[in-house]
């Protein structure tokens, strides 16, 4: 999609050139000040019974009179905010997805002023709206019209357009990134086609990318992750990948990944129902990667190491079993109770493993727990941090990037139940707080510095009819590791 802007006063509205003007209106009375030949289109459709101005309501009005473009497109979002103001574009946008417009023209009415943030949520949500999985499908719908946004701009608002266009389409990259890679079937989106995707993102962009395979990883002595890995035919990889914004001197953020390309449960085996959604169990890897997209086009100064720790679980033969004990990169030993509890398994050999870089802080997404979608559903992604500070950060990047998450508690009376007789550990506790004792158990292998895990089970994908990665928590990892910035 190719982002324009174009300056424009609201009352010069009727001589914009473009296949449709879209006017996203706030509050509950159409603005002042707005085009005569606007205003008369939309006190009409009101009238009519066409249009209200109420949060979702939009319509599509064919050759207004006096209005350059032939069509006008007005969306409602009610109570002006960042939020609604997001939903209302996208709602006018997939409006006009399946017509004839290849160039839109947008401007906003009631809202104070043109925000950085309000220009980045535009953007994407216009590639939102247009994008279309086809990899594995050639019988999916061509790529809608719709290919250039113009966004209308007053005097003052030149300087936050640019910034937002600029954290827009870098985000929006990295989201579809993270959509595309969740998306490919697990027979396609391997450990080994992660690797290749990181390794190409660091040829067209300047990164460090080093990867290590089996042999390798035995060396390091990861023994929990081996354990996950060694039960499926499919080669294991272990990914780094570096940017490097900052001085050496500056500790880098860490982001690790949960990339289990595919959670058949192992011998623990999952219901059949279902399991085909398993292909997404790989949702943190797919945001790491988005994030180190959208991060190495922003540039901004900081140091940033991402670490995806890739495999499927699969049962066969010779892989783990419950009861099976093995020894973890940090030296505790893990008692396997269930094999499907293993993507901690994988984390707390990558979280001994980041130790290495002295971080400045640790941060680890993972499709973790069913209970994590209980607790949250698909809104708000479950967040757990070692510190106040830390967790005002992600909450703060999460509602500025509406890519919400929640905090959740760590108290120490959550450990309990993962005490073993045969190990230092076991890898799960009971059904209770299922989020919180996946956490807890993370924790033991994040004691050298600050972190904080997000359980994304919930907020990944969608089920049902939308099936499909959201490429969510890029926006909100990104919104984070610009927070960062000394
Ligand atoms: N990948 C799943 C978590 C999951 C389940 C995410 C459903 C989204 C939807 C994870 O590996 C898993 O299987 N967790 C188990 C843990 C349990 C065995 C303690 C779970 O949540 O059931
Ligand atoms: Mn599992
Ligand atoms: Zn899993």
């Amino acid at each position: 999609m190719d982002f324009r802007t174009q300056s424009s006063s609201l009352d010069a509205l009727s001589g914009v050139n473009a296949d449709a003007r879209v006017l996203v209106l706030a509050g509950e009375a159409l603005p002042e000040g707005l085009d005569a030949a606007v205003a008369a289109a939309a006190k009409d459709a009101i009238k009519l019974g066409d249009f209200e101005l109420k949060t979702g309501k939009t319509v599509v009005l064919p050759r207004v009179a006096g209005l350059k473009a032939p069509r006008l497109v007005l969306a409602a979002a009610g109570k002006p905010s960042l939020k609604s103001a997001r939903a209302a574009v996208q709602a006018a946008l997939a409006a006009l997805k399946s017509g004839g417009t290849a160039h839109a023209a947008l401007a906003f009415a009631g809202f104070e002023s043109l925000s950085e943030s309000l220009v980045e949520q535009t953007v994407l949500a216009a590639l939102e709206v247009s994008y279309v999985y086809r990899h594995t499908k050639p019988s999916a719908p061509a790529a809608p019209k719709l290919a250039k946004l113009s966004l209308l701009l007053g005097k003052d608002d030149a300087k936050a357009a640019k910034a937002g266009l600029a954290r827009g389409q870098a985000i929006g990259a990295g989201i579809e990134l993270a959509r595309e890679a969740a998306n490919r079937p697990p027979n396609y989106a391997t450990p080994t086609f992660l690797a290749e995707q990181v390794k190409a993102l660091g040829k067209s962009h300047g990164l460090k990318v080093e990867v290590l395979d089996q042999k390798a990883v035995e060396k390091l002595g990861m023994g929990s992750f081996l354990a996950v890995a060694k039960g499926s035919t499919e080669p294991l990889r272990f990914i780094v990948a570096r940017y490097e914004g900052a001085a050496k001197t500056v500790a880098p953020v860490v982001l690790v990944g949960k990339g289990i390309t595919f959670d058949s449960g192992g011998i623990s085996l999952k219901p059949g129902a279902g399991m085909d959604e398993m292909k997404f169990d790989m949702g943190g890897a797919a945001s790491v990667l988005g994030t180190l997209r959208a991060v190495a086009e922003l540039k901004p100064k900081l140091n940033l190491v991402a670490i995806i720790a890739a495999c499927e679980n699969m049962p066969a033969g010779n892989a783990v079993k419950p009861g099976d004990v093995v020894t973890s990169m940090s030296g505790q030993t893990i008692e396997i109770l269930n094999t499907d509890a293993e993507g901690r398994l994988i984390l707390c050999d990558a979280l001994s493993y980041a130790e290495r870089f002295k971080p400045a802080v640790v941060v680890d997404v993972a499709t973790l727990t069913g209970a994590c979608v209980i607790a949250l559903g698909g809104v708000r992604s479950g967040m757990y941090a070692s510190d106040d500070e830390l967790a005002g950060a992600l909450l703060a990047a999460g509602d500025a990037a509406l890519d919400p998450c929640w905090r959740m508690p760590l108290d120490d009376e959550y450990e309990e139940g993962l005490k073993s007789n045969f190990a230092d550990v076991a890898n799960v506790a009971g059904r209770e707080g299922g989020s919180i004792t996946a956490a807890k158990f993370l924790q033991r292998f994040a004691s050298k510095y600050r972190w904080a895990h997000l359980d994304i089970a919930g907020t990944a994908w969608k089920s049902g009819g939308a099936k499909g990665g959201t490429g969510r928590p890029v926006g909100l990892l990104t919104h984070f590791l610009l927070s960062q910035v000394r």
